[in-house]
């Protein structure tokens, strides 16, 4: 029923994430242990690290929510059954799919990228159906026409490198430590915006896909012209510009061409402060509203697979014993 408590596991990268959401309550409890750390080292996220990682810290985090709501188990389990890292999706998936067979519950594989883009409905005030959502993750760049639950639209997409994934390459050249979208950012509030202008790519023509991975080389280019002189913060700023005014561009573009007024931004790099003020002011210019999760609920997480798949779930939706992991697996 619509009361249900639904456990949630994310595993799909480099992010152990559980939550319970109990309908008419919300989320009840969560925990999230990010392997960041684990990776830096690395330059990136390791895939055969990151399972193993899962595996250790998955049933303790399990064990804590569960206590820490009071349930001795809930009602059904939620996981994250792609898109992702193949070997982390199976740790969820598996650990997920046999807790609820031992507790005798359903279970219902979620989409990664349903879960980010229902997040905002875990806020005070939720946007309302139909909305326009801009997903911008590390791993995926996309423009999506939401009329309801489970009924989505593709607009446009990153045909190369997605937006998170270009600021982590940016931050890279500039020597900030993986996964760099965060201190880029702070790094380019001390930059000059005037210094030097980036190319906002796809603009020009219509359409609403996007590519980022020529912003990188802009940027590669740039600083080997300069050779000894210390622009970095010029060039993360003029980065910064290029993909925030790109993003509003494209934004625009979906809200002019579906008539939608509502926009709803979610994954990792909505976490950016300048993209942020940048949709809000764009929006309101156009007579609409935008939507953000909180800070917490932009990257990856758990309280997003257990609100996804209680949505689910109410719909009636649920898995049979099968263990669902797609590595590739479109909205
Ligand atoms: O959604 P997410 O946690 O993981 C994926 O599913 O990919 O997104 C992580 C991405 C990384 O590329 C990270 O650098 C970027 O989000 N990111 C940011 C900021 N905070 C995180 N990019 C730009 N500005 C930020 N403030
Ligand atoms: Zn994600």
């Amino acid at each position: 029923g619509a009361q249900c408590s639904v456990l949630g596991i994310e595993t799909s990268c480099d992010e152990t994430g559980v939550a319970i959401y109990q309908g008419g309550r919300g989320i009840v409890a969560e925990r999230l242990h990010t392997q960041a750390a684990m990776h830096a080292r690395y330059g990136g996220v390791v895939p055969e690290l990151a399972s193993r990682d899962h595996i250790r810290r998955l049933l303790p985090l399990v064990r804590e929510i569960l206590d820490h709501a009071g349930l001795m188990q809930p009602d059904a389990v939620a996981y994250t059954a792609g898109p992702g890292l193949i070997g982390a999706l199976h740790v969820g998936a598996s650990v997920g799919r046999s807790l609820a067979f031992g507790w005798g519950v359903p279970t219902v594989g979620v989409h990664h990228l349903e879960g980010h883009l229902l997040a905002p409905m875990l806020e005070p005030e939720p946007p309302d159906f139909p909305f326009i959502a801009l997903l911008v993750s590390g791993g995926h760049t996309l423009l999506v026409d939401v009329a309801d639950v489970g009924r989505y639209a593709l607009l446009g997409e990153s045909l190369d490198d997605a937006a998170g994934e270009a600021f982590d390459k940016t931050a890279k050249l500039l020597g900030l430590p993986y996964p760099g979208g965060a201190a880029l950012a702070a790094l380019a509030q001390q930059g000059d915006g005037q210094r030097f202008r980036f190319p906002r790519p796809m603009t020009d023509r219509p359409g609403l896909d996007f590519s980022f991975s020529g912003l990188k080389t802009f940027a590669m280019n740039t600083l080997r012209e300069a050779g000894e002189a210390d622009i970095g913060a010029d060039v993360a700023r003029a980065f910064e510009d290029a993909v925030v005014d790109t993003l509003l561009i494209k934004c625009r573009r979906a809200l002019a061409q579906t008539g939608r007024r509502r926009l709803v931004v979610a994954g990792g790099v909505s976490a950016n402060r300048r993209l942020r003020e940048g949709l809000a002011a764009m929006v309101d210019d156009q007579g609409g509203s935008v939507f953000f999760p909180r800070p917490e609920y932009c990257t990856d997480n758990g309280a997003m697979i257990a609100y996804a798949g209680w949505r689910r779930l109410v719909a009636g939706q649920s898995d049979d014993l099968e263990i669902r992991a797609m590595p590739r697996w479109p909205l």
